[in-house]
């Protein structure tokens, strides 16, 4: 907790320096990014009531919105408030991640401290500090330890959000049953009901913004409440007393952020969500590997064999060993069980409590299992359902790891199943209690999975998790997560994802961090009334649009031996990358993204589109100069299209240079995926 240390050394600093000022401060002209692109404005009304807003290019992008807190067992802290000073400083570095989507990361801004006090009363102080980017900003509250406020007992953020100009939002609900898993809203701002973040706008103006939160720590998640026409509020998930958070002071608030881009392509350009998140807190996590893997999962999905024990069994020791051969003899790095433990035979959804994370179900061979994955060189992927229930979990997963750990497992998927509101933690007085997913509770919850993973050399994947909010800087073994309806609703008899879902995940949901999506599907008939609604070159293409640092084969190992030339795309397709270009794209539409492999020459591109046909001229100028390449190009045939003609696939490869144009064309549900594989030698003359 370094940075902490820092951060309040500074603050006593400034608040040392800050005077009440004999002439109360009433407002703080334009502070701006590096650039001048981006500038936020501080001020306080005649009540003594704070509020920022933020324009861009001189355009007002947030108008005039509040700043504050209420408090459950003290007034709000909200008006007679002074500004007690500022201060500024700016910032520009350039990190490295030890794995990702780019290598390199540059993280420039400026930033503005506003120091605030009421003038009267409990004379309570906190600190906006606003760190202003090119591409957005981010600010949070710092809350110093004071006798008025020793603990913070907050049951709601006063932060308010007022876009500026009309237009449209797409957007998820917020406290729902079924948590983040909902298919995206599109309306007009001022018909946005109770949403979950981030939460994505175009103005009238093409101007495209994304509100959300960096650096989820020890609070509770953020939703938004529209209060009348564009007016958002911070909207904290309920916690087990009336405070959504209480905390001891000293405490810092995660960051509320905007991303502002003049294109939907810049918004998924960002890195301002990384950015905000502290550097690396654990070092080496070089057990980590980025990988495609396989999995004991689709069957189980489409109701073919079971996670409970019996004749259906899935997890047995002869198909896992199968699945490890496939791994190996594809060069996949990892294969995923699940149902291999104890647990799964009564009712587990929302329960949990049955669930052992040592004890293997009869037919299942951990140990022969475990050494036939070591022998062919592949990892298991250990499995942890907790039904929701994270108080059963705590109890256990020391031992879980453990073991994993002493198998030679790196990498866990853990699953908290359970409708919204009813996951169990432990409550003030200690025993069981009913929480929501993404209150205060299940982000200490996460925290402490992800220390003590690390503790045992493991990184973690959580399925019904806590939103990403750029953790994965700081604590780089946090490598991917659900979090929004992945592929397995394709196959569970009910409607599934419509073809224009992942082209809204791009530019919502993706810009907060990787997604364990899963991929990859052939069979495209399944008991979904639209089975799986794209065709195979889109499914091709996933593996390049959505980035996550583990990705899986997700179909049945028949569906790939049955199908080798598209199933080449993806055993060629790398999981980590040295750069990522976002080459065009609009919500929910289309895009087309194009990634350089780390520690390698080739590039990939992968395109997609809802549910109609596109063209898309494609430059490939992100190619390196004075090289030459062979395309494998896994294009839609001309009759392709996601209801009657998914299989339709062209597979041709040409030698291309950056020079070349292509014309990509999207079928209807459709998409594209080439590799761009470097040719020996230089171009002549370059
Ligand atoms: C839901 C997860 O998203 C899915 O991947 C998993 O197979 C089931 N829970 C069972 O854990
Ligand atoms: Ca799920």
């Amino acid at each position: 907790m370094r940075w902490i240390a820092v951060f309040f050394a500074t603050l006593a600093l400034n608040a040392a320096s800050a005077q009440v000022p004999s002439a109360p401060v009433r407002a703080i002209a334009p502070f701006c990014s590096p650039g001048g692109v981006v500038c936020v404005s501080v001020a306080i009304d005649g009540d003594g009531r704070a509020s920022y807003s933020v324009s861009r290019l001189g355009a007002p992008v947030i108008a005039p919105s509040r700043l504050g807190f209420m408090l459950t067992d003290a007034p709000k802290i909200e008006r007679g408030l002074a500004i007690m000073g500022s201060s500024e400083r700016a910032f520009d570095e350039t990190w490295e991640q030890p794995w990702g989507e780019r290598r390199l990361v540059r993280n420039q801004y400026r930033e503005l401290s506003v120091a605030f006090a009421e003038r009267e009363g409990l004379q309570r102080r906190f600190a906006v500090v606003f760190r202003v980017y090119d591409d957005g900003l981010g600010f949070r509250y710092e809350v110093p330890a004071q006798d008025g406020l020793a603990t913070a007992r907050i049951s709601a953020e006063l932060t308010e959000f007022v876009i500026a100009d009309p237009g449209e939002a797409w957007w998820i609900p917020a406290l729902e049953w079924n948590r983040e898993e909902y298919l995206y809203n599109r309306t007009a701002i001022d018909a946005v009901g109770l949403a979950q973040t981030p939460i994505t706008f175009r103005t009238e103006d093409g101007l495209h913004l994304s509100l959300h939160e960096a650096a989820l720590v020890d609070y509770a998640g953020m939703n938004l409440s529209r209060a009348e026409g564009q007016r958002f509020r911070a909207m904290l998930t309920p916690g087990v007393t009336a405070a959504s958070v209480v905390r001891d002071t000293p405490f810092l608030t995660p960051w509320r952020t905007l991303q502002i881009s003049d294109n939907a392509a810049g918004l998924a350009m960002s890195n301002l969500i990384l950015n905000l998140n502290e550097p690396n807190a654990l070092g080496d996590v070089s057990f980590f590997e980025p990988m495609t893997y396989v999995g004991i999962w689709w069957e189980m999905h489409l109701g073919q064999a079971s996670w409970a024990s019996g004749e259906r069994h899935g997890a047995t020791t002869e198909r896992a060993i199968r699945a490890i051969d496939f791994a190996a003899d594809n060069g996949f790095g990892g294969v995923l069980i699940e149902g291999w433990n104890v647990g799964w035979d009564g009712n587990w959804f929302g329960n949990g409590w049955d669930f052992s994370f040592t004890q293997a179900y009869p037919d299942f061979d951990l140990e022969r299992v475990a050494a036939r994955a070591q022998a062919r060189g592949v990892q298991i992927i250990g499995h942890h359902e907790t039904g929701g229930n994270a108080y059963h979990y705590e109890r256990q997963m020391r031992d879980g790891f453990a073991l994993y750990q002493r198998l030679g497992v790196h990498v866990v998927k853990t699953g908290y199943v359970a409708d919204a509101g009813q996951a169990q933690g432990e409550g003030p007085d200690g025993a069981p209690t009913m929480i929501w997913h993404e209150s205060q509770a299940m982000v200490r919850h996460q925290q402490r999975v992800v220390e003590e993973a690390f503790a045992h050399g493991i990184a973690v994947n959580p399925h019904e998790p806590v939103k990403d909010t750029g953790l994965r800087r700081t604590y780089p073994n946090l490598v991917s997560r659900e979090g929004a309806r992945g592929m397995e609703f394709n196959a569970w008899g009910q409607p599934g994802n419509p073809p224009e879902h992942e082209a809204n995940l791009v530019f919502t949901r993706l810009l907060a961090g990787p997604m364990d999506f899963t991929p990859g599907i052939f069979g495209m008939q399944t008991s979904s009334p639209d089975g799986v609604a794209t065709t195979w070159a889109k499914q091709l293409a996933l593996y390049v649009v959505i980035y996550s640092p583990i990705q899986m084969a997700a179909d049945l190992i028949e569906s790939y031996e049955a199908n080798p030339g598209p199933f080449q795309f993806i055993r060629d397709a790398p999981s980590d990358w040295e750069e990522s270009l976002v080459l065009n794209g609009e919500v929910g539409d289309y895009v087309t993204i194009a990634r350089q492999e780390r520690g390698g020459a080739d590039w990939y591109l992968g395109a997609i589109t809802d549910e109609n046909p596109r063209v898309l001229e494609t430059p490939l100028s992100f190619l390196a100069p004075g090289r030459r390449y062979r395309a494998h190009i896994y294009a839609d045939a001309p009759d392709a299209h996601w209801r009657d003609g998914r299989e339709r696939i062209v597979i041709s490869a040409r030698e291309v240079t950056r020079a070349d144009v292509l014309t990509l064309r999207l079928a209807p549900g459709g998409g594209q995926a080439i590799r761009f594989e470097a040719l020996p030698g230089r171009i002549r003359g370059s």
